[in-house]
């Protein structure tokens, strides 16, 4: 892992770095050492910034300083391990499953499936026949093991003198999937049982293919393969042993074959990846992803896929020229240099007929500033996550990279940086001016996302969009208001509502609209300024997109998610990547 810049001594690197920036020197006497790169999904360490190359339409505004800083090691001395994510083939067969030969043939079963005729056999077609051909083995082990198909449930049975090793009966509950979320539900329990017989090859099979609606079958193929991919990935880079991925073939037998459904499959693995990234990014500690290698890692994908992307990095200066103080405010405190991070998205032919904006939350750490999160329940230990409303954009940037869909134009947006407290930082009662010159009043510095926002907003408008969607792990009301794993909706249109709405039955992540109540904007008012950054207690996520609202260009139809639940999975200790499949979803919906 360790590039070559990264083994350079303190002192070496100090004198380098005056010859480029005595002011940075300064800094740097009074910092902690700069971060490494993070190691990419593709296994590859990222080369240090300042010998990155990017694509001939690629421009860079970074500063050497910021290239020095994005190379160095780690806080802590913690690296990341490369480990590849996933590699799966996926393909859609119409074949007679008894012939299957492989590691695991998983049948996903419903209750009504596993109901008996009066000679005590199974009247489903499908299991009477394997039953038959497994000399009755299936009904024992399915009385045996009181396998009665409820969701979450599975028998696994190691068999002898068959095509496939084992046969695996996996409950769906009281119907065969009829959402996305439900597909995907079936891929993450057949990952389960592949991973615990350690199979290379399976197939997943229907008892009754029929319960699935015809119209509904590409979208289930697709589910399935993804959930598959999701439910085998998990997160070991920082780990010191990994654990091996086997499964290598999946054979989805009874949805259909063909091109149509091939080409869904391949969007279910480039969407994969995608979701993957957001989960690595969200998954890394802030002492690994600052604020510089976040950009780093955003500049990467515009190299990787560079027919597509350009990147421009603005470093702490040229935020300034541009009056950004409402985000410069809220990385005042920290060692860690901000970057605002632009990838903007062409389709090769060049051909453009929507033009959208994604902004997300970048905060790499949200200590609250000097409103300090203190106390239980303030989760100030996983405040790494308050950049996931970047790691949405950035994951759905790397799977449109490889969707390439045409007719649409796509600028991704994040101010990214980090919430601190030192003599540099912003106080209580500060005063600060946002690019499209309103004024605010700092009544709460753990208010710090709407700031960073604000500026990106007045940006993503700058940029002539027709649309903007922005997402932020925004305020702890969400969470209280809609649970771990809704996200909030704030929108005046109707029609962006409307779109959404179907990305995400598509993508099978969850979402409730909630009100823009103009009248809670009282809360708001400054005696001094335009405005403050904290309403009270009360309605606090819709006083947060009210703020928002006001650094939105009204001919723009806007749309704000409140991501604060959605992003981390209290059980599995682990990030979601949520809002990737859904973006993924929303512009190939606007493409043409
Ligand atoms: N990043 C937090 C929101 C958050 C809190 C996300 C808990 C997930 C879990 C945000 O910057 C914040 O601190 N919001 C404050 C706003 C308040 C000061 C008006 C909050 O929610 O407490
Ligand atoms: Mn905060
Ligand atoms: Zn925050």
């Amino acid at each position: 892992m360790a590039t070559a810049a990264s083994t350079t001594s303190a002192a070496v690197l100090a004198s380098r770095l005056l010859r480029r920036s005595p002011r940075l020197l300064r800094r740097l006497s009074v910092s902690r050492a700069p971060p490494a790169a993070l190691a990419s999904s593709s296994g590859r360490p990222l080369p240090p910034l300042a010998r990155h190359s990017l694509g001939h339409r690629a421009r860079m505004g970074h500063t050497a300083a910021a290239a020095a800083a994005a190379s160095e090691p780690a806080l802590g001395l913690t690296k990341p391990n490369a480990i590849e994510p996933p590699q799966v083939t996926f393909s859609a067969k119409d074949v007679e499953f008894s012939g299957w030969k492989g590691d695991i043939l998983a049948v996903a079963v419903t209750e009504k499936d596993l109901s008996k005729d009066a000679d005590s056999k199974f009247e489903n077609a499908v299991l009477k026949k394997l039953d038959g051909q497994l000399g009755g083995l299936l009904l024992e082990a399915a009385a045996e093991e009181d396998f009665t198909g409820k969701t979450g449930q599975s028998v696994v049975l190691r068999l002898a003198g068959q095509g496939f090793k084992r046969v695996g009966l996996i409950g769906l509950g009281q119907n065969a999937p009829s959402t996305a979320a439900a597909s995907r539900g079936l891929g993450e329990s057949v990952a389960s049982v592949a991973k615990a017989a350690q199979a290379s090859t399976a197939a997943i099979v229907l008892a009754s293919p029929s319960g699935i609606q015809e119209e509904f079958k590409l979208t289930a193929a697709a589910a399935i393969a993804s959930g598959t991919v999701l439910g085998l990935y998990e997160d070991s880079r920082y780990k010191s042993e990994s654990k091996k991925v086997h499964l290598k073939q999946v054979d989805l037998i009874g949805l259909g074959s063909g091109a149509e459904v091939d080409q869904k499959l391949k969007y279910a693995n480039d969407l994969s990846s995608g979701v993957i990234f957001g989960r690595e990014l969200v998954n890394s500690p802030a002492n690994v992803l600052t604020p510089a290698v976040l950009a780093e890692e955003a500049s990467k994908i515009a190299s990787t896929y560079s027919d597509v992307f350009t990147a421009t990095i603005l470093d702490v200066e040229k935020c300034k020229e541009l009056k950004m103080g409402s985000y410069l405010g809220v990385a005042a405190a920290s060692a860690n240099p901000p970057h605002f991070i632009h990838l903007c998205y062409k389709p090769t032919d060049g051909n453009v007929n929507r033009k959208l904006a994604i902004v997300g939350k970048g905060l790499t750490f949200d200590s609250g500033g000097y409103n300090i999160k203190t106390g239980p329940g303030c989760s100030i230990e996983l405040m790494k996550f308050d950049m996931g409303g970047s790691a949405a954009v950035f994951g759905a940037a790397k799977a449109l990279g490889q969707i390439k869909p045409p007719g649409v134009e796509v600028h991704f947006i994040v101010a990214a940086c980090e919430n601190m407290i030192s003599g540099t930082g912003m106080r209580p009662g500060d005063i600060v001016t946002a690019s499209n010159g309103k004024t605010i009043e700092v009544n709460n510095t753990d208010a710090e996302g709407r700031l960073t926002l604000a500026d990106a907003l007045v940006y993503a408008c700058n940029q002539g969009v027709e649309k903007i969607i922005d997402l932020a792990t925004l305020t702890g009301a969400c969470v209280i208001a809609l649970g771990p794993s809704i996200a909030g909706v704030f929108t005046p249109s109707d029609e962006l509502a409307k779109e959404v709405t179907a990305a995400s039955e598509v993508s099978g992540e969850k979402f409730w609209r909630l009100p823009l109540e103009e009248s809670y904007w009282e809360s708001m008012k400054s005696g001094v300024a335009d405005m403050v950054n904290t309403g009270g207690r009360q309605g606090g996520s819709i006083t947060a997109a009210l703020f928002l609202k006001q650094f939105v260009d009204e001919k723009v139809q806007w749309m704000h998610i409140d991501m604060a639940g959605p992003v981390w999975n209290d059980k599995k200790r682990a990030a979601t990547g949520f809002g990737v499949s859904t973006l993924v979803e929303w512009v190939l919906k606007n493409s043409s």
